[in-house]
């Protein structure tokens, strides 16, 4: 069984966002599996880098609206998301050098933050996407 279930309940109600969330999901239960089955250190490495890479690109899928549009929360919102992106870079960081180890600790920490910060950050922005036209 994956580590996250994907639920109607994370939905933003953007298709292009519950899209991109569904992937950062998916890229957070390989990267579960792939510790699980003791992959190589190269491979989660490189599992690790596509999720702050694909992190990155979504961030600025939704901070691109924020602009765009004008959306009132976006200096707390953005703040969020850099802090995320530090986090998970740094920790990359010290996994590459040997000093920090994947655990289920961080596994779960990937896991909680993303799932928190849709139901509780992103499903904030629902009303503004659609009333600017983003459904
Ligand atoms: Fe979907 Fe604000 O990240």
């Amino acid at each position: 069984m994956a580590l996250i279930e994907w639920q109607s309940s994370y939905s933003v109600d953007v298709k292009e966002i519950d899209d991109q969330h569904k992937r950062l999901v998916e890229m957070i239960n390989n990267l579960h599996q792939a510790m699980a089955d003791r992959k190589a250190k190269e491979v989660l490495g490189d599992i690790i880098q596509g999720l702050v890479d694909y992190t990155q690109t979504h961030f600025s899928t939704e901070e691109k609206y924020f602009k765009q549009f004008g959306y009132e929360d976006t200096e707390e919102h953005i703040k969020q998301h850099e802090n995320f992106v530090k986090k998970v870079s740094d920790f990359k960081e010290g996994f590459d050098s040997g000093r920090l180890m994947l655990s289920i600790d961080v596994i779960n920490f990937l896991k909680d933050w993303l799932i928190n910060h849709i139901n509780g950050t992103d499903q904030k922005y629902t009303d503004f996407m659609h009333n600017n036209g983003i459904q």
